[in-house]
């Protein structure tokens, strides 16, 4: 009995030191503890042994199995003590809230050049585009404001080279998107029908209404028999679609040198309709832009037949379309990247 004892002992404790999880673990318990063990059953068959036998036996057997129970527990908590730096590194709070994926957006002023530039494609007019940096002559002279001519004052100009050294042509960043009138009509014969989206500057002082920096579209359409009622029905059509079937539009006088007659559009107060009203200074109308039929001077000067050819051109700021629709109080808002403000289009 006392061999069995013996015997028993070497084999249980070899197998304990190969067990490597908790589940094999659980295995070798069965085995060597169970109901159903060899040890258990040797216990309970003490009783039918001779009281020397018995005493040895029994006393072996029941150091054995005190053995087998501590080394049983020690190994339980080694195992699960190696589990778990793993468990901890490896777990997952699935109830944490994932990572916020932050999607980029347009500039508010490019998704507004977009919806131009969509409105009068669909009409039939080409994009182009023209330099920032400009000669005195497209931005000025061209148009029908020579030197000294007083509307230059109109235009608050930053000089890139004033042109006062002999033979340097003066050269400015452009006030407005009108030369490219000329630079298309240099170039191409009519019929012309083109729009021309792009940044322009001016020296001024920035407060809440101006920036030095801006953008402006300007249309251009030449071809035999355009009328100032051509004029209306496109700028109609497109104030119309941009900011809605029921707007009511103004034409009155205005005065630019590269047109004749000029006009100044306006649309019934988007907030009033008309009424009166903080956003319409209480006149119930918003001017939306500057346009007018193409001066005969300026078509003679890039050698279209005034007698033949005449045109329609017309400018617009473009911040100003959020500006109204939104309400947004400061136009320095739009190029001072606060991502507060720019997220909310
Ligand atoms: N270029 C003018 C401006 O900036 C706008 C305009 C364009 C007016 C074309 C008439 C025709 O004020």
């Amino acid at each position: 009995m006392l061999n069995q004892v013996e015997e028993l002992a070497s084999k249980a404790f070899d197998e304990l030191g190969r067990v490597t999880d908790v589940s094999e673990l659980e295995v070798w318990r069965i085995r060597y503890l169970g109901r159903k063990s060899s040890l258990i059953q040797i216990l309970r068959s003490l009783a039918t042994l001779p009281l020397k036998e018995r005493r040895t036996a029994g006393t072996r057997a029941n150091e054995l199995k005190r053995a087998l129970e501590d080394a049983f527990t020690e190994k339980k908590s080694n195992l699960e003590r190696s589990l778990a730096p793993s468990l901890q590194r490896e777990s997952l709070d699935i109830t944490l809230p994932g990572q916020r994926v932050s999607l980029g957006r347009l500039h508010p002023t490019t998704q507004t050049l977009e919806e131009i530039c969509d409105i009068f494609s669909s009409m039939g007019f080409q994009v182009v585009e023209g330099p920032e940096v400009e000669w005195d002559y497209y931005n000025f002279e061209a148009l029908n404001m020579p030197v000294d001519h007083p509307a230059r004052d109109m235009f608050a100009t930053l000089w890139v080279d004033s042109g006062t050294e002999a033979g340097d042509k003066p050269m400015l960043l452009r006030t407005h998107t009108s030369p490219v009138q000329i630079r298309v009509m240099e170039k191409s014969r009519p019929p012309i029908r083109i729009i021309a989206p792009g940044r322009v500057y001016r020296y001024e002082a920035t407060d809440a209404t101006h920036e030095w920096m801006f953008y402006q579209v300007e249309g251009l359409a030449v071809d035999k028999n355009i009328t100032l009622a051509d004029l209306k029905g496109t700028l109609f059509e497109f104030a119309r679609r941009l900011f809605g079937e029921e707007r009511k539009c103004r034409f009155r006088c205005d005065y630019f040198p590269f047109v004749e007659p000029g006009v100044e559009v306006a649309i019934d107060c988007l907030a009033c309709r008309g009424a009166g009203c903080r956003l319409c200074g209480n006149s119930g109308w918003i001017e939306i832009l500057g346009a007018g039929m193409v001066h005969p001077e300026v078509l003679r000067r890039v050698d279209i037949d005034p007698e033949v050819y005449s045109g329609f051109a017309f400018g617009m700021g473009v911040e100003r379309i959020p500006i109204l629709r939104y309400g947004i109080e400061d136009i320095r808002l739009f190029y001072s990247n606060d991502l507060r403000f720019l997220r909310q289009f």
